[in-house]
């Protein structure tokens, strides 16, 4: 076993998007190679209906999927293809835009006005990035979720963990996504398959992701759960936490516990062509797409 080092630490920036959304980036639009096969990750819990019910109207997508997870409140959607729904807690969105998608998102919050939740770009292989479009959605009750012994919970979105399987499929980039909590002062170590690139989005409380045995940052002391511990560099509400190469990430939760986001796939490692919502993988695929959005050919017949 081989600890995955912590390579960096940083808070999503407040960032406005659609017709003026106002959410927190993790990543997204600068250096794709990043974490590939992950492209961008937006965290649009907001408490304010005015900053996010002008929505992501109509537009289209490319080449990539979109992966929306609410957890309050609600998305109503509908697209070019004649779908339409709504997203309610707990529920996930797996689009794969394959050749190109129209659609429009729309955040309606619930009674107290809270909308939460996060979306995740995919990248697509050149082989399928004109693939035909499709929709996985997969409602809350659908999700399998594990409670271990120390009362950690994990919701297995996409993926095998723990030997349950997550309700997604077919998926390019192999993803894992899974949405874990634990509670105050309880460590725990879990395993990523060396192949994936793996980040950590948290989104509640506090944890330490480096091991004691890495280079030191800060070192500080704190009683968690009766226990003395060496708690280093601990990663709050909204910051993106990634990984460098290994087969497993330790996590120290902190004294209030901590919920984030464990987030790995197969890198795809070529090159990427990207302008807003199309990514292809040259500059004259990337054009067609935006000549097919003008002269009205973007969305291909149903076969
Ligand atoms: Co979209």
């Amino acid at each position: 076993m081989s600890l995955r080092p912590v390579l960096q630490t940083r808070k999503a920036v407040a960032a406005i998007e659609g017709a003026g959304v106002k959410l927190h980036r993790a990543f997204g639009f600068q250096d794709p190679s990043e974490l590939d096969p992950f492209l961008l990750f937006d965290d649009f819990r907001n408490e304010r209906p005015q900053d996010f019910k002008a929505g992501f109207p109509w537009h289209p997508h490319r080449g990539i999927e979109t992966i929306t997870y609410v957890l309050a409140g609600s998305v109503e959607h509908s697209d070019s293809l004649g779908n339409s729904g709504t997203l309610g807690a707990g529920d996930v969105q797996w689009m794969t835009a394959g050749s190109g998608i129209l659609h429009q998102e729309m955040p309606k919050g619930n009674v107290s006005g809270q909308m939460h939740g996060f979306q995740l770009w995919g990248n697509l292989p050149s082989a399928q990035k004109m693939t035909a479009p499709r929709y996985q959605d997969v409602q809350s009750k659908d999700i399998p979720e594990i409670t271990d012994d120390d009362g950690t919970t994990v919701r297995v979105i996409v993926g095998e963990f723990w030997g349950k399987t997550g309700p997604v499929d077919g998926i390019a980039a192999d993803p894992q996504y899974l949405d874990i909590n634990i509670p105050a002062g309880v460590k725990k170590t879990f395993r990523i398959d060396t192949y994936r690139r793996a980040f950590a989005y948290v989104f509640d409380g506090q944890a330490a992701f480096a091991d004691a045995s890495q280079p030191t940052g800060i070192l500080l002391e704190k009683e968690v759960a009766g226990q003395e511990v060496n708690i280093r560099d601990m990663s709050g509400n909204r910051t993106l936490v990634r990984f460098g190469t290994g087969d497993e990430i330790t996590v120290q939760a902190g004294p209030e516990g901590v919920r984030f986001l464990l987030i790995s796939g197969a890198p795809i490692d070529e090159p990427v062509a990207w302008h807003g919502p199309i990514v292809m993988n040259t500059r004259t695929e990337l054009e067609q797409a935006f000549r097919e959005l003008r002269n009205g050919t973007f969305i291909r017949p149903a076969h």
